[in-house]
């Protein structure tokens, strides 16, 4: 389970939660499931769905409690996006516990290759028991210095610090050639000084497509659109899903299909 947090609402966490999904997906070349724990905004079910009931966390709680065991209904509490997206809705009725997360993180284990989560940004209680159960921390920010502070503030990302990927979303450089001085290079020093020496920092950077599509509720074109493919934004994102998926365990195929077709290229030679 990875888990997509920031230290605050309004950085982009949910369209990272979203595209990094789809991205994991394609690399995988298999369905990944994206977990909406934030019954205040629900905005994975509200970017993806036009269907105002989307299965979810409270379905799961209810079946896991009278007993349904994690395999045998496994895809009765999520609504498939595409070949390549699984989607939960969150609790609006329930509460989740500690041992509700973790009989998730069973069923996405047996279910999914990989299983992301947006999480409520900021002090959560529940988000802090998804922090602590995932194999991975995605923290959005972006150049504001005040979130800083923020990161500051909470001690759980300090506790947390070893399986804390950083990701600085709607990143500019420059405006209008003038530098922005709250650069990559700034951020980065403020969040060593911080103790969070060896973290890999990536960058997303500001798309207007991406704020349009969002605007028009298509995200989905965005996420999947291939003209879209070699845009600044889609190349730093494949970089930030490869080094997840690394640090999370999973072969990347792409790779391996490359490298079996370099060694048939040779063998052929050498036939010939
Ligand atoms: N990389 C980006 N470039 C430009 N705009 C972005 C980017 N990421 C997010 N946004 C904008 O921020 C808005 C809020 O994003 P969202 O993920 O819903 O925020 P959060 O979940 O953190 O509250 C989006 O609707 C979009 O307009
Ligand atoms: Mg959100």
């Amino acid at each position: 389970m990875i888990a997509i947090t920031a230290p605050k609402k309004g950085l982009g966490q949910t369209v990272v939660s979203i595209n990094l999904a789809i991205r994991m997906g394609s690399l995988l070349e298999d369905r990944v499931l994206l977990i909406d724990s934030n019954k205040y905004c629900c905005g994975v079910v509200d970017y993806l769905s036009n269907s105002s009931w989307t299965r979810g966390l409270d379905e799961f709680k209810i079946n896991i409690e009278s007993g349904m065991g994690i395999g045998q209904n496994p895809h009765s509490w999520s609504k498939t996006i595409n070949p390549r997206l699984d989607i939960m809705a969150s609790n609006q009725y329930l509460q989740l516990i500690e041992k509700d997360i973790e009989k998730l993180k069973e069923y996405t284990n047996c279910n999914y290759p990989i299983a992301l989560v947006d999480t409520i940004a900021g002090e959560n209680s529940l988000t802090d028991i998804f922090l602590k159960k995932s194999s991975i921390v995605i923290v959005v920010l972006t150049q504001n210095k005040s979130e800083i502070r923020l990161i500051k503030d909470k001690r759980l990302y300090g506790e947390l610090k070893d399986k804390i990927i950083f990701v600085i979303n709607q990143y500019q450089a420059e405006i209008n050639a003038i530098k922005i001085r709250y650069g990559l290079k700034e951020i980065s020093e403020e969040l060593k000084e911080l103790g969070f020496k060896q973290n890999p920092i990536f960058i997303l950077p500001y798309d207007v497509d991406l704020v349009n599509e969002c605007n028009d509720s298509t995200l989905l074109n965005f996420s999947m659109a291939r003209e879209h493919q070699s845009s600044p934004y889609h190349k730093k994102l494949d970089l930030l899903a490869r080094e997840t998926l690394k640090q999370h365990g999973n072969l990347v195929l792409t790779n391996n299909i490359e490298k079996v077709k370099k060694k048939g290229f040779v063998f052929n030679l050498f036939n010939l």
